[in-house]
């Protein structure tokens, strides 16, 4: 099977039609974001952000851990789906949920802790929402044989304990964000010893615990260092797409920072397969509908450098929708500027709607897709029930970025509406 992941990541930079708006420092700062990025993130990492190569390499060790962990995923046909709904339509999904991690966060979570030992690094550092991301760098590490540290947002950490389990069972240290053991999780603690934490602050306390110790940093979404690895899922799709003698006309992925998306459809969009790509969010959320094209931080601190991008604002404070992967206020600028575009469209739907398209792909397939997934999953179903009314014998492919396993609070809860 290791023989069937691509040896190269599909970098889209060079074939936008127009260049990309650089990062940027803020006017008003005397402070360089950039040079912290070079102290903090494995050199090799930072070069590949800035890379204008279309294809870059995976090294041989990089492809042995993805095979490891999993990959190549399966490509799936949703047969029992397209006969509940009635359609001509066929709907594919390709299961980033089948690696060890369950999610697709492991495809750049293996390279980026592998270009830190790489330099000789002991431990790396990383926040963690949900927690599908600190799992995927915890793993990693592990089978790195370095050491990984996870800051976890205070209010995740005590409502899902499973995540904080299975990360201190692959060798992580996980603390509840704010934290005793960084200067500022100490401030926000002062300031309010029941703060529930946010991405934000957990974010800051992992930098400044990188910045302290010599350590790195590992990110897990909107730099386009990130989307480069996560190529390897669409790449992976083509190949698989051409052994069985079919052609996606729609490819599909739900919306955080845009790295599943990105990872999914940009090599089709390189290869100019397919006629429409569809990046979903929440309507809860409401990026597409209500966010701008401007420069902002990625973080909230303002830590890292602006990026010019769709967002909602760094200071944005999400509802607490439990798709905790799509609670960010901004998206990757390669994304943001191919759907200004309008090479990219986008749909957003509401917890109901894909706690629904959740239940009825859960029925029909077997699987329990993660809440961020089910929102790939709606569009599916969308598109396929319009090639029911035009009777189009449509090719729809969405990307399953990962299962909902550890999900089930949020399953029971819904399930109790
Ligand atoms: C399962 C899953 N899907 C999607 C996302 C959204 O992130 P991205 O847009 O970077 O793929 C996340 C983020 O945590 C996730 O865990």
């Amino acid at each position: 099977m290791i023989d069937l992941i691509p040896r190269y990541w599909y970098n889209i930079v060079p074939d936008l039609n127009r260049p990309l708006p650089p990062p940027l420092d803020p006017e008003d700062s005397d402070f360089s974001r950039i040079e912290l990025l070079n102290r903090i993130i494995p050199k090799e990492v930072l070069r590949q952000q800035f890379t204008a190569e279309r294809y870059v390499k995976i090294p041989d060790e990089v492809i042995e851990l993805y095979s490891l962990a999993g990959r190549p995923t399966p490509l799936m046909r949703a047969k029992r789906l397209e006969e509940l709904l009635d359609t001509p339509a066929k709907i594919y999904f390709k299961y980033e949920g089948a690696t060890h991690s369950g999610s697709h966060k492991i495809n750049t979570a293996i390279p980026q802790a592998y270009f830190a030992r790489e330099e000789g690094v002991e431990r790396v550092v990383t926040e963690t929402g949900a927690g599908q991301w600190g799992t995927a760098v915890a793993l990693s590490a592990a089978l790195m044989k370095i050491k990984s540290t996870i800051f976890m947002v205070r209010v995740s950490y005590e409502q899902k304990p499973g995540r904080k389990t299975v990360m201190k069972l692959y060798g992580a240290e996980v603390y509840p964000s704010p934290s005793e053991i960084t200067e500022y999780g100490k401030n926000e603690l002062a300031k309010n010893s029941a703060n529930p934490g946010s991405l934000g602050i957990a974010m800051s306390e992992a930098i400044e615990y990188v910045i302290k110790n010599d350590y790195r940093y590992l990110i897990g979404s909107v730099l386009e260092v990130v989307l480069l690895h996560q190529s390897i899922i669409g790449l992976e799709a083509i190949k698989q797409f051409e052994f069985i003698g079919e052609e996606p006309e729609v490819l599909i992925g739900c919306v955080g920072g845009g790295s599943n998306f990105a990872g999914f459809a940009y090599p089709f969009i390189g290869s100019k397969i397919g006629s429409r790509y569809i990046a979903v969010s929440s309507s809860e959320i409401k990026k597409f509908s209500k966010g701008v094209y401007e420069y902002d931080f990625p973080d909230s601190a303002g830590l890292l450098p602006m990026l010019k991008m769709i967002t909602l604002g760094k200071d944005y404070v999400p509802p607490p929708i439990y798709s905790g992967g799509l609670r960010y206020h901004g998206l990757a600028p390669t994304l943001s500027l191919m759907i200004k575009d309008k090479i990219i469209e986008w749909m957003e739907f509401s917890e109901k709607e894909t706690y629904s398209a959740a239940k009825l792909f859960a029925n029909a397939q077997g699987i329990i897709p993660a809440p961020e997934s089910a929102h790939a999953i709606s569009a599916a179903i969308k598109i396929a029930k319009e090639a029911k009314e035009k009777n189009e014998k449509k090719i729809i492919a969405f990307n399953l970025s990962g299962h909902g396993l550890l999900d089930l609070s949020y399953y029971q809860k819904m399930e109790a509406k």
